[in-house]
């Protein structure tokens, strides 16, 4: 199973300053030194936290492959197809979130979704939809044209350790051997810590999981050691 970072946090901290610093694409390239085998950044309409030249510094950059997620919207799209990421993971997309909340609601807009996707598809960048665990959602996947879907995590992992763990995994397992058997690839991603992540390892085929808060937040503490004794040093 593989690994993409999600490295959107380190665009949010940098922006909290409006400078440069944390790099977003020193941060991809230190994934990608230690086994990420993608990047993934959310291209936001409210540009909130990737803005548009960091996407287009990482297509020049990356090693490895990159990930953008989008909204339905034409002028990410646009974006997207000057770029040519890798991949796109086609998500929802409301202002007022502070994270992807839900998956998108593919059954309810099949023909707008294969309309949507398809310069992308024909521009050779393969595609991805994020959907909730959810027969309707997958069968409705498989009818867009659409390579892959990504299963939002999010419900199993809120659920850890407690008693509607189990339903939520099974969930997941089953909308995943399902979409399997109609065609489509299979990643995962939201809400995977260090503790939850192991049984992703229990759904077979799953290809890659999308991990980006529980990264980036063990990294500060990982590395705040080491920040502060050597501003120490410096200031001795
Ligand atoms: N996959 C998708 C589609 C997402 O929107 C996100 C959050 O940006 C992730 C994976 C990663 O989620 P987390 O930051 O909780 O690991």
């Amino acid at each position: 199973m593989l690994l993409g970072v999600n490295i959107d946090h380190i665009a949010t901290l940098r922006n909290a300053r409006g400078g440069v610093e944390p790099d977003v694409i020193k941060a991809a390239a230190i994934a990608e030194e230690n086994g990420a085998s993608s990047i993934t950044t959310h291209l936001r309409e409210d540009r909130r936290h990737i803005k548009d030249e960091d996407v287009y510094s990482l297509i020049k950059t990356l090693k490895t492959r990159l990930n953008l997620e989008m909204a339905m919207d034409d002028d990410i799209r646009y974006i997207a197809l000057d770029i040519k990421p890798y991949s796109i993971c086609l998500v929802p997309e409301r202002r007022q979130e502070v994270t992807t909340e839900g998956g998108l609601d593919v059954s309810g807009c099949i023909e707008k979704v294969a309309e949507f996707i398809k310069p992308l598809l024909d521009a050779g960048i393969i595609v991805s939809l994020f959907i909730d665990a959810d027969e309707e959602q997958v069968k409705a996947a498989a009818q867009t044209g659409a390579q892959f879907i990504e299963l939002h995590t999010g419900a199993y992992s809120e659920c850890f350790g407690y008693k509607e763990e189990e339903q939520e995994f099974q969930k997941l397992k089953n909308s995943a051997g399902l979409a399997r058997s109609l065609g489509l690839k299979v990643n995962a991603g939201h809400g995977l810590n260090y503790e939850n992540v192991h049984r992703m390892h229990e759904i077979e085929g799953l290809q890659e999981l999308n991990i980006g808060h529980s990264i980036i937040s063990r990294a500060v503490f990982t590395g705040l050691g080491e920040a502060v004794s050597r501003m120490k040093g410096l200031i001795e």
